[in-house]
């Protein structure tokens, strides 16, 4: 199959194309202002199942279902609970996913046979215009191969997704650069299970307690159950294998100096790249900028696949704000293998 690139730019009739598609059960790389996403109609199980088969996605994994208006949460959801609003008001439209009980239009293979929904109402004007032009709320992973790192420019989505789908909507490099936010509010207590745009404290700030998942930390088994079941799978990974390196930005450089070899690739903040010369290196933002960081980790990450490097080291923020988030994905991407230097 051909893939178009639907460009609203050029072509008037790209997001009236976008829609149709979806309509019509098929899958539609969409822009949003998180990451790409690859986009079906949340109501139809086979369209949906396109979804897992062009990302080669695990089954168990469900998928955010993206609506154009708060009204739409009620077509989803069959008892929206209070901190739902709190959280509309406050962060939609935006990088943020509410997980609350579903309904019986959902289908198994949206919600992986769950009996909660991820719900999230984006912020970018092309998204929200092609889920209003659909008529539908839109099941949308990531647009990455399963495992890659995630895709916030068309151009990455048209890499990994090639000949699988039958059309990509151009909209522009992503402004936020990392996945939503996803808090559970299934349970008694709030729970965080990804960190991303919406941080932490900005959470806490409107709803007092919330709790975070152990899978934000470490690295979750196979087997084992996961409150986010993404949250266990090696992700975001290029092909060399990663390293992250923890401390002080001249701490971390002087580690990493030391210990590279000649083929050794470094993902590294913008201020401390003349400490490698000699290295294949990606810088990521300053290392005062957590939202530059945020924009690049998965640009730079990407980059690498392109690059004849043996192994990486990755600086890293720590995790205050917007830092969480990124030195989430890093650490992912590293399959959680960690340095202190000091
Ligand atoms: O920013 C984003 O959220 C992007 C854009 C396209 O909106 N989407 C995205 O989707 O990152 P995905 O599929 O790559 O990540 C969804 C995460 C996974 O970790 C999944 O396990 C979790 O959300 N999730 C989805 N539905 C859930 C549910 N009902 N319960 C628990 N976790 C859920
Ligand atoms: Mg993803």
């Amino acid at each position: 199959m051909e893939t178009k690139l639907l460009d609203p730019a050029t072509d008037p009739t790209a997001l009236q194309q976008a829609a149709d598609l979806l309509r019509a059960g098929q899958v539609v790389g969409i822009p949003t202002e998180t990451v790409y996403g690859l986009g079906a109609n949340a109501f139809d199980g086979a369209a949906v199942r396109k979804i897992f088969a062009a990302k080669g996605r695990p089954q168990d994994n469900p998928l955010i279902v993206h609506i154009a208006d708060f009204a739409q949460l009620y077509d989803l959801c069959p008892d929206v609970p209070p901190a739902a609003k709190i959280l509309a008001n406050n962060f939609w439209p935006g990088p943020l996913t509410m997980i609350v009980p579903k309904n019986g239009k959902i289908p198994p293979e949206t919600s992986a046979g769950l009996d909660t929904v991820g719900v999230r109402l984006p912020a970018h004007p092309v998204a929200r215009e092609i889920i209003r032009l659909a008529g539908l709320p839109v099941a949308a992973p990531s647009a990455n191969l399963s495992g890659r790192p995630s895709t916030t420019t068309a151009q990455h989505v048209l890499r990994d997704m090639d000949g699988k789908i039958p059309a990509v909507v151009e909209g522009g490099a992503c402004t936020v650069g990392v996945e939503s936010t996803v808090i559970s509010l299934a349970g008694d207590v709030p729970r965080l299970l990804r960190p991303g745009g919406v941080t932490l404290e900005q959470l806490r700030a409107v709803l007092g307690e919330v709790e975070v998942d152990r899978a934000l930390h470490e690295q979750v088994g196979e087997g084992e159950k996961v409150s986010a079941p993404g949250m266990k799978y090696r992700h975001y990974a290029p092909k060399a294998p990663v390293t992250v390196v923890l401390g002080a930005p001249d701490k971390t450089a002087a580690y990493i100096r030391a210990h590279a070899g000649a083929r050794t690739g470094v993902l590294c903040f913008d201020d401390c790249a003349g400490a490698f010369d000699g290295l294949q290196v990606e810088t990521f933002g300053r290392s005062d900028d957590l939202k530059a960081q945020a924009q690049l980790v998965f640009d730079r990450l990407r980059a690498f696949d392109d690059l004849d490097v043996s192994d990486i080291f990755a600086q890293c923020p720590d995790d205050r704000g917007l830092g969480l988030a990124v030195a989430n994905r890093i650490k992912k991407a590293a399959g959680f293998r960690i340095i202190e230097a000091g």
